[in-house]
């Protein structure tokens, strides 16, 4: 039998490729079901590679049997045998089994048996849903348009910036960092008038987890043009909703030479090409979503290839959610922030499509955001789609030193000297925005709850795993 000393295996996708017609090789996999019938013993066995299992089947007179009939879901075996074509419906391929090698048995009490289980359930075994074919498509799924980011970035010319995790900044305002500490909670050194003392923290002043790379990533846009960033980002936020996390993904491009229009159009020109993306390559496990998860996922994503994306102006969307019928939980008035349930029938019930709210109010937008002339708003977007609602927020930075330095006074942000300097010098027009790559995959597989798309979330009172 193999030593496994070459990590370029055959993978069962290759085999359902239909490139292995006739050869003999080996597969490694998990075994998802076992039917015995008079004459042959059948197998599905999966090794994540796509959705498919490959089907291998065991003569019941070959001394293999005798390993095959006492396999249990979940079990791992490596199956040695000729790949043929398979004479039954249901799969073009099947692997006449020769040999079968027991890596690591299942007894009954593994927990994915054949049955339906809930997506509850299955996020308290977050360690094994990976193993299901739910779970099996989003993380394919994820993997791919991770990939297919960079791609869009690399080949548009964009330089790929890894920002700081760690950082003395809170970009977006809201008060909502981690804190990242090595003094002693119990005893932690104290200043003259009885405060804690930062200055003697491992930094030598107080530090948390990033909310966003955007203000270092704006500071590589002033040198190298067009940058992005793709990287954790971390919020204490103590939101139990199905949209937010603690720990999440976010990509970030900062384009220099740009104002809020080129922002939107390349908002535009990103979800397209990653629905585009996803559509080429991944239509299997999309395939799956739209049986299973959300009947007309495949119609919808195919529509939002061709659509255009419409605009409309805080101001016109608050007169529009006060105009409407409908009863909002929360009340809309000129000056407050969206809530979920406003993003949702704007973009679901107004619309019936992805649109770009833009210059929302400057009170309700974080400090960066450039001041639009009428001195109440700024050149800030946000893009809402069906489902999800905010998917994408961005804006056009202020570029102009006094404006963006009294802004800072006014709202007694500290520690920001270096982020001024790239106005003082050299200070150009630039905008970007950030995706939450969540939100993108519940866009793209119907998934309803973010916690579903990340292969193992942080939510409060959770962070097991
Ligand atoms: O709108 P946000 O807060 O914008 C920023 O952080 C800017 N600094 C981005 C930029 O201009 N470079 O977050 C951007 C996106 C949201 O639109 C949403 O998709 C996602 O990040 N997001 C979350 N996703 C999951 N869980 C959370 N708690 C999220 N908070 C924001
Ligand atoms: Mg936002």
């Amino acid at each position: 039998m193999s030593t496994f000393g070459k990590y370029r295996r055959i993978t069962v996708r290759e085999v359902l490729s239909g490139s292995q017609e006739g050869k003999e090789l080996r597969l490694g996999g998990w075994v998802r079901t076992v039917r015995a019938g008079k004459e042959v013993i059948f197998l599905e066995l999966n090794d994540g590679s796509c959705f498919a299992s490959m089907q291998v089947v065991v003569a019941s007179a070959s001394p293999v049997a005798a390993v095959a009939e006492k396999l249990g879901t979940g079990a791992c075996v490596e199956v040695a045998g000729k790949i043929v074509a398979s004479p039954a419906a249901g799969q073009q391929w099947e692997l006449e089994a020769k040999e079968i090698r027991l890596l690591g048995a299942a007894d009954s009490s593994y927990p994915l048996q054949k049955k339906h289980h809930s997506l509850e359930f299955l996020r308290s075994i977050a360690h094994l849903r990976p193993r299901t074919n739910t779970f099996g498509a989003v993380f394919r799924v994820r993997s791919a348009l991770a990939f297919a980011i960079h791609t869009f970035f690399q080949e548009r010319g964009f330089l790929y910036v890894n920002t700081p995790i760690i950082t003395a900044n809170d970009c977006e305002g809201a008060g909502e960092l981690f804190r990242v500490t090595t003094l002693d909670p119990l005893s932690p050194p104290h200043t003259e008038s009885g405060s804690i003392d930062w200055e003697k923290d491992f930094f030598g002043e107080r530090t948390g987890l990033t909310v966003s790379g955007q203000l270092q990533a704006e500071l590589f846009a002033t040198a190298f043009g067009s940058v992005y960033t793709f990287g954790p980002t971390f919020r204490a936020e103590n939101s139990n909703t199905s949209r937010h996390i603690a720990e999440f993904w976010m990509v970030e491009p900062e384009m220099a030479f740009a104002d809020l229009e080129a922002d939107a159009e390349l908002a535009e020109d990103f979800l397209r090409f990653l629905v585009g993306y996803a559509l080429e390559n991944c239509a299997e496990d999309l395939g799956f979503f739209d049986r299973r998860i959300e009947p007309g996922l495949l119609k919808r994503l195919e529509q939002l290839k061709n659509a255009g994306f419409q605009t409309m102006s805080y101001t016109e969307a608050v007169a529009a959610l006060e105009k409407s019928r409908e009863h909002f939980e929360f009340p809309v008035s000129w000056g407050m922030d969206l809530c979920s349930e406003h993003e949702r029938w704007l973009t679901e019930k107004f619309v019936g499509g992805p649109v770009f709210v833009i210059d929302y109010p400057k009170d309700i937008k974080a400090f960066y955001m450039r001041q639009n002339d009428d001195g109440r708003t700024v050149a800030a977007m946000d893009l809402l789609v069906p489902r999800v609602g905010e998917i994408i927020g961005g804006s056009q930075r202020e570029e102009r030193p006094e404006r963006l330095e009294n802004r800072i006074n006014e709202l007694g942000i500290k520690n920001l000297p270096w982020y001024l300097d790239i106005r003082r010098w050299g200070t150009c027009p630039h905008a970007g925005f950030g995706l939450g790559f969540e939100r993108l995959l519940m866009y793209i597989t119907g998934m309803e709850n973010i916690r579903d798309v990340i292969p193992f979330p942080r939510t409060p009172g959770n962070a097991k795993f």
